[in-house]
């Protein structure tokens, strides 16, 4: 089989331009994600929310309004269970299967949950928050993974970003949830306690959703795997696939006979592709989306909208914002492919930062009257735009499709996790360092990492967009001997056809 005969490829669906399976023309693999997606939900909901919840945490436990440390750990301890579950998440999906994980994943969130909303002291409140940042850090692992391998090629990464508006709906919900719960006796334990239900929500219906078909294939369940793919695919393109997936076990095979999880990094186009992987994850924690969420209440209220109501009624708009760019990501990311998308966001999020810490400057310097105000709304508004489509979805979904199926848990594990330890670097930092050097200095340091993530774009990212997975190996193996795509590709295929 050649390249451009690859089902899934471009020259093949040229050829078969019937074959060619759209966004919603598939309400199979569309639920599939959607369900999938609910980890995405709860990824967003649960950092979303804590925010919000603190305040009342205050109230109640006395030593938490007392002490910051106590509120920084309630915090931050999702984020530390994070980390920990996506790096152990990565190895169970590999070990045992992404659907297992999902499951774990749901009953250590659950119980999380409980924990949190029946919490007697800030200490088991804590211990909840660890279980709830597991099950998230699991589900930020698998749930990209699970949808990737079960989707279409043309349109893996528009559903892979399905699970990112699933993250940033959960932000959305969770403001609104903490709006609606005010004014209830019990306020945080509603808002901690109310996420068990989506996870007993995605652990009843993932009961009835297969494993992932690329998964159980090269584990040897082909009947199994081809069952689930036929409810994907008409028989032509099914067949197609099945021969692809036959192939491809059989490289799996020699693979695994040669290689072991301590030999990950060992080939070249290992460490390229988990370069290119992790680097896009921490550039879009460093280039401070968590931070310019977290500070919308300031920058709005900079402008002069003084009201903590209205503040928090615009951080509503402001998460609004960021779900509606998501949408334009997931139609984007399968037109324009994942480097323009990534490099044109790149080019927004530096303008808009730009902005942003001219406006603060502005703002401490005491000049500009109240316009100063009005370009940081500007400006938060441009970042917000410019980052949803591209730098929130590319990152995952270039994790989920970028390694070999031996790796494809691990590697998007460890990547994950250096998504979630750079997440805590700089929630950690931003506000030591906005004390030191000023909000507008900071937001400056934040756009020359805009930068240098622009640079490393251009260099390590090559474009994947529309390939199969066989066609991703092929590409980093190429790149190891130093070919750019395009050259190499047909020589390598020319050489193979002589053999
Ligand atoms: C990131 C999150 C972030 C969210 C907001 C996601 O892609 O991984 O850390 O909070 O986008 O847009």
């Amino acid at each position: 089989m050649t390249i451009d005969s690859l089902p899934g490829s471009s020259g093949y669906l040229d050829s078969y331009p019937g074959r060619r399976i759209t966004y919603f023309s598939n309400g199979y693999i569309l639920g599939l994600t959607a369900v999938a997606g609910i980890g995405g939900l709860l990824f967003g909901y649960d950092t979303g929310v804590i925010s919000g919840a603190l305040l009342y945490i205050k109230d109640d436990f006395e030593v938490v309004g007392q002490s910051s440390f106590l509120q920084e750990t309630i915090v931050s301890m999702a984020l530390v269970g994070a980390m920990i579950g996506a790096a152990a998440g990565g190895w169970i999906n590999d070990a045992y299967g992404r659907k297992k994980a999902t499951l774990l994943a749901d009953i250590v969130f659950t119980i999380g949950a409980i924990v949190m909303a029946a919490a007697p002291n800030p200490y088991v409140l804590i211990a909840g928050r660890l279980l709830v940042g597991l099950g998230v850090g699991v589900a930020s692992v698998t749930a990209p993974v699970y949808i990737a391998e079960a989707s279409p090629s043309e349109i893996r990464g528009g559903l892979v970003s399905t699970n990112v508006l699933m993250i940033t709906g959960g932000q959305f919900l969770s403001y609104l949830v903490n709006l609606a719960f005010t004014e209830v006796p019990g306020t945080w334990r509603w808002m901690l306690g109310v996420s068990g239900v989506p996870s007993v929500i995605q652990f009843s219906l993932m009961l009835f959703l297969p494993e992932s078909p690329r998964w159980l294939y090269l584990k040897g369940n082909k009947s199994q795997a081809i069952s689930v793919l036929s409810k994907i695919y008409d028989p032509e393109r099914l067949e197609d696939e099945i021969d692809q997936l036959a192939a491809a076990a059989e490289e799996e095979r020699q693979r695994k006979n040669a290689v072991r999880y301590r030999d990950v990094f060992k080939s070249k186009e290992m460490r390229l592709a988990f370069l290119a992987g992790a680097g896009l994850q921490a550039f879009q924690q460093f280039t401070g989306i968590n931070t310019v969420m977290y500070y919308s209440p300031t920058i709005v209220q900079m402008a002069g909208f003084r009201s903590n109501q209205l503040a928090l009624l615009l951080s509503l708009i402001v998460a609004a914002m960021n779900a509606a760019g998501t949408i334009v990501g997931i139609y984007l990311i399968d037109h324009v492919g994942r480097r323009r998308l990534a490099l044109s966001s790149l080019s927004g999020v530096f303008v808009s930062l730009v902005i942003l810490s001219g406006s603060f400057y502005m703002h401490s310097s005491g000049s500009g009257s109240g316009l100063y105000g009005w370009l940081a709304v500007l400006g938060l508004a441009l970042y917000i735009a410019c980052f949803s489509p591209g730098m929130g979805p590319v990152p995952w979904a270039v994790n989920s499709e970028i390694y070999p199926e031996a790796y494809r848990g691990i590697c998007g594990g460890m990547s994950a996790t250096i998504n979630w330890i750079s997440n805590l670097i700089v929630a950690q930092s931003f506000l030591s360092v906005a004390t030191a050097v000023g909000t507008g200095a900071t937001f400056l340091i934040l756009a020359g990492v805009a930068v240098v993530a622009f640079v490393f774009v251009i260099v390590f990212l090559p474009e994947t967009k529309g390939l199969t997975f066989e066609e991703m190996d092929q590409l980093w193996k190429e790149r190891a001997r130093g070919h750019s795509r395009g050259e190499g590709l047909l020589e390598d295929q020319d050489d193979n056809e002589a053999q």
